[in-house]
């Protein structure tokens, strides 16, 4: 199973087993909220995929992967981790970068931040900065897994306009109900119409959402497994926590 080259909060990696273990058989595998694409790099490969996320640095990056993964890495071969790198990335004006430029500010700012965000410097005690995008040859078998995927970059209703045929099978995982921290908003309206969209699918879907009174009533109608995950509450921490889960399908 191949490991994405970034985090993403609420990246599935925990689930990503159990959710590949329940997609049916499908022709055309449509990804709604790519994020940093646990469940697609784990799978095996459908005959036509499309990845999609509203990100457009997120998109980008996936983008420049696909088409300039050497030069990406040749870029990063001469990085390092540093403080004054990562204020110099964040305090780029983009519309003046190159696409490739971008991705590689992008992977930057990433990897070397506290919880993947982007906005501050990760640093550690007790753990070493993640120095994997600095190697070469990490992000050429990325390269391999895209080379027959559509990527988009548009929000999730168009998408399933575009793509919805009987054979098409969609994995949805937004952004729970309730979290903030991404760059575009999530309410109860997007959540909705997410629900609306899914509700009159030709195809088939699976969703991920988060155990809650309200979204289970949003799908009383559909198949509902609950599931548990612990995740780590920080690194310094050993605690872990437990979420409730839901994983719902109209199959
Ligand atoms: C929970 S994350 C997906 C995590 C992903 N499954 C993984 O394994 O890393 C949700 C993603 O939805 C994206 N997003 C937010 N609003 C969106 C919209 N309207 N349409 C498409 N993507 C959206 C965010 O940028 C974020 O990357």
């Amino acid at each position: 199973m191949l490991k994405p080259p970034i985090s993403r909060l609420g990246g599935k990696s925990k689930l990503r087993k159990t959710i590949i273990e329940m997609i049916p058989e499908h022709i055309c595998y449509v990804e709604l909220f790519f994020g940093a694409g646990w469940v697609y790099f784990g799978k095996e490969a459908s005959k036509v995929e499309v990845i999609n996320d509203i990100d457009r640095e997120l998109i980008n990056l996936f983008k420049m992967i696909k088409y300039h993964a050497p030069e990406i890495e040749r870029m990063l071969e001469y990085e390092f981790s540093g403080r004054d790198m990562f204020e110099e990335y964040k305090n780029y004006n983009i519309e003046y970068l190159t696409e490739i430029n971008r991705a590689v500010r992008f992977l930057y700012l990433i990897t070397q931040s506290f919880g993947s965000k982007g906005d501050h410097y990760g640093y550690g005690t007790n753990t070493k900065p993640k120095p994997q995008i600095f190697y070469k040859n990490v992000l050429s078998d990325l390269k391999e897994r895209l080379r027959n995927t559509y990527v988009e970059n548009l929000s999730f209703e168009n998408i399933i306009d575009k793509y919805d045929r009987e054979y098409t099978f969609f994995f949805a995982d937004p952004p729970y109900l309730g979290t903030t921290g991404y760059e575009h908003e999530f309410g109860e309206k997007e959540h909705l119409l997410l629900r609306d969209k899914l509700s009159n699918l030709k195809g088939n879907f699976l969703l991920t959402i988060n155990d809650h009174e309200i979204t289970r009533e949003w799908y009383k109608d559909f198949n509902i497994k609950e599931v548990e995950v612990s995740y780590s509450v920080s690194k310094e921490q050993k605690a872990r926590k437990k979420y409730g889960e839901l994983i719902i399908t109209n199959y």
